[in-house]
């Protein structure tokens, strides 16, 4: 695996224009001031915005993520974008598999693993989400639903990738699962996975970043809307390092 310990992951989801693209990512790489040895810090902008944030981002260590790719190679797939594609664009990573796209777009885990096997077939890190509902963890059945989620995304192909833990009702929402909730989930991802780094999602907040940091089994932090505010992403960032 990579030579970081740690991962600092936001996602900016469709939120931005050019110029607040821009400006976001300069303030990140101004304010980013951790040891990149030790913490790895990844921005995923709009596809759109790729190229903006590469150029904000200029010569510091924040790297640059996307979030989405497809499952195949190129071809006849209007309005989607190849793995091959965001790895010419200045891409190190990306997300697959996020809980939006699984529920708006209906991806299925089969899709997600091909997605992945793209993605590492093209030299770019895979960030693979996974994580149950309300309904689900309320019927007991969190660890069964992620167990077969991961069985089914995980690449058959070798390769250094990432995985994310995301309850979806933690996701923007301003809940996360307690400390034991979270280590629970992330031993029983390592079982199933083997030694992956696993990252925790859902309203991470630079006041609860470095609790769900020194939380066991939790490699780095997945971030949605924290990571839309410099001030509050870097401040995640200080807690990481
Ligand atoms: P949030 O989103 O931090 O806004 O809860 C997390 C995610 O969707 O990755």
């Amino acid at each position: 695996m990579q030579k970081a310990q740690r991962w600092i992951i936001g996602n900016w989801k469709m939120n931005g224009t050019h110029a607040s693209s821009q400006a976001l990512a300069s303030a990140v790489a101004a304010g980013c001031k951790g040891n990149p040895d030790v913490t790895e810090v990844v921005v995923c902008p709009p596809a759109v915005w790729l190229q903006a944030v590469k150029e904000a981002l200029g010569e510091s260590a924040v790297k640059l993520g996307a979030q989405d790719c497809h499952g195949e190679a190129g071809g006849a797939f209007t309005g989607n974008i190849s793995a091959a594609m965001l790895k010419e664009a200045g891409c190190s990573y990306v997300i697959v598999g996020h809980s939006e796209r699984r529920q708006h777009q209906h991806e299925t885990s089969g899709e997600v693993r091909k997605k992945a096997e793209q993605a590492l077939e093209n030299g770019l890190i895979p960030i693979i989400c996974v994580g149950e509902t309300a309904a689900e963890r309320k019927a007991g059945n969190a660890l069964s639903v992620v167990e077969a989620q991961l069985k089914a995304s995980i690449p058959a192909r070798k390769g250094d990738f990432l995985l994310a833990y995301e309850p979806v009702w933690a996701i923007g929402s301003g809940q996360i699962p307690s400390a034991s909730d979270i280590a629970e989930m992330h031993g029983h991802i390592c079982k199933v996975a083997g030694d992956v780094p696993v990252l925790y999602g859902g309203s991470v907040k630079a006041d609860n970043a470095a609790g769900i940091l020194g939380t066991q089994g939790v490699a780095g932090l997945l971030i949605g809307g924290a990571s839309l505010k410099a001030e509050e992403f870097c401040g995640i960032i200080a807690a990481g390092t």
